[in-house]
């Protein structure tokens, strides 16, 4: 018999396989195998720029947000440059700093938020670029619209301000974030959306950034030649037209998200209002015995050692198994805490 495959809620993916009509597009590029993409990916990129009501050249598609990412850090990166950005926030912002040699300032999250009034007090002369991640990875937090106005009209224009915002679409009610308007008044600020979460296409690796043109323009010249394949642009192209449909679910998602989380209050635990598509678990020291714990009961989660434990938003099913390892672990460790302190057992239990 095949081992058990473990329950995946680590990568904060959508857990919907892609639509036909996505499967459909991908089968027919397959026939193109042996031809260059488009390099400039054209076609998407028009889509999009419709779809946002922007000009084309403010629209550069990339191999996953990521990769768009990576350029920011290259555009900026020179002697001294430095990065202002919340912590804990996506571990890959570090990685890409150390990686084109920019010196990262973080500024701590308070109660798992962003602490905009102390990262636009951090911007030095030195400071090149500002990334705030909206809703926040790991923990879910989103900044108010207005908030973010007024973070963003501190911040001085020599400085690029970059909205990641790869969770965008599951932010509650149809408010948003307001990034993409603000992106209209301030030339030095850029948004990044990606395919990979909402639209389900993170094997595909596309995502994309609006700004100014004169940026946009700089990022071109960065961006690595034919990386984003003709797969992906197709996918994503058929992905838009199906909008609707993967829109549905992503709903389904937040109302499941609601219900865990729900249901992890009514346990005692404290959760996070989040707006990704995940949940945060600020658990401290007990992270790494909850998540190994987790992952004897088949489930994967992404662990924070010392800080928490972050849980995508799976299927029904898969979001029932990790509640059910919740309750189990929650119910032991009451167990394991009277019995401590009745003096039965000594320090503490390692489930
Ligand atoms: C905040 C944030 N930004 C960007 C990304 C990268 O997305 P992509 O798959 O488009 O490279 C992720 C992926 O997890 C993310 O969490």
């Amino acid at each position: 018999m095949s081992p058990r495959k473990a329950i995946s809620l680590s990568r904060n993916e959508s857990p919907h396989g892609p639509l036909p009509g996505i499967v459909a597009a991908i089968a027919a590029t397959g026939q193109d195998a042996n031809r260059y993409p488009d390099l400039a990916c054209v076609e998407l990129t028009r889509a999009l720029a419709r779809r946002h009501g922007v000009a084309p050249d403010r629209v550069i598609v990339g191999a996953g947000s990521c990769a768009l990412l990576h350029a920011l850090f290259q555009v900026i990166a020179g002697p001294g440059a430095s990065a202002v950005y919340a912590w804990r926030s996506f571990e890959y912002y570090p990685v890409l700093a150390n990686h084109t040699g920019v010196r990262s300032e973080l500024v701590p999250l308070v109660d798992g938020a962003h602490n905009l009034t102390a990262m636009a007090d951090r911007i030095t002369d030195a400071t090149r670029l500002v990334l705030v991640c909206n809703p926040n990875n790991p923990t879910g937090t989103l900044i108010d619209r207005d908030e973010l106005r007024v973070f963003v009209d501190r911040v001085p224009s020599a400085c690029l301000v970059a909205l990641d915002e790869a969770y965008f679409e599951y932010v509650d009610g149809s408010s948003g974030t307001g990034g993409l308007e603000l992106c209209d008044s301030y030339p030095n600020l850029v948004v990044l959306r990606t395919f990979s979460k909402a639209y389900g296409l993170a094997n595909l690796r596309v995502g994309y950034l609006i700004g100014s043109a004169d940026i946009v323009t700089s990022l071109r010249d960065l961006c690595l030649p034919y990386a984003v394949s003709g797969v992906a642009q197709r996918a994503a192209l058929a992905a838009l037209d199906l909008e609707d449909a993967l829109l549905t679910r992503v709903k389904e998602t937040i109302a499941e998200r609601t219900r865990v989380r729900a249901a992890l209050m009514a346990e005692g635990w404290e959760v996070l209002d989040s707006q990704g598509n995940f949940v945060w678990l600020s658990l401290g020291e007990d992270a790494i015995p909850f998540c190994e714990y987790c992952a004897r009961a088949g489930i994967e989660l992404r662990v924070f050692t010392g800080e928490g434990v972050r849980v995508s938003i799976g299927s029904e099913s898969d979001n029932d198994a990790f509640l059910t390892a919740a309750h189990e672990w929650s119910v032991r460790n009451a167990a394991a805490t009277i019995i401590g302190a009745t003096g039965r057992v000594a320090g503490r239990q390692e489930w």
